[in-house]
């Protein structure tokens, strides 16, 4: 396990480049943490290595698709509380492809990921200051 600090969002997006590093085909990424902890923020820094454009959260969409090479696939799963036979069978699709997939709130689906995902923890420590992230990879 690594632990990291980061002061602020350029700073956790240049962590998540540095971690993405070891990223490529078929990687999936379970990031965990509460509202605001900047698992978006994380994100932002994987798909710069990969040369994709843009991100935004997929909050409504549930996967954002950014173009790279791999493909990045972003997904924020915090509206499925337990993912059903048609859910699976989607997600499996992206999960068992050949694109790297980054999931937001992705305990919620930790039954469907595969047991190599590297998982991502996002915390806050109001006693650090607002600014504050831990970030702990394991
Ligand atoms: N060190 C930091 N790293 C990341 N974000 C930070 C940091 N410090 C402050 N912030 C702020 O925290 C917020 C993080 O937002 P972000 O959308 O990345 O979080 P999130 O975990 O994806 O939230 P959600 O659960 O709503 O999807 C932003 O407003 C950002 O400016
Ligand atoms: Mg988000």
């Amino acid at each position: 396990m690594e632990i990291y600090e980061s002061m602020s969002p350029a700073e956790t997006a240049e962590i998540a480049d540095g971690f993405a590093e070891r990223l490529g085909p078929g990687s999936v990424v379970a990031l965990v943490g509460g509202l605001g902890a900047g698992k978006t923020a994380f994100v932002r820094g994987i798909a710069a290595r990969f040369g994709s454009g843009a991100v935004t959260s997929p909050t409504y969409t549930l996967v954002n698709h950014y173009d790279g090479e791999p493909p990045v696939y972003h997904f924020d799963v915090y509206r499925i509380e337990s993912p059903d036979e048609d859910t699976r069978e989607w997600m499996d699709e992206y999960l068992f492809g050949g694109g790297i997939c980054v999931i937001e709130w992705a305990d919620n689906i930790k039954d469907i990921l595969p047991d190599d995902a590297l998982r991502v923890e996002i915390k806050k420590d109001p006693a650090r200051g607002e600014n504050f992230r831990e970030i702990r990879i394991c």
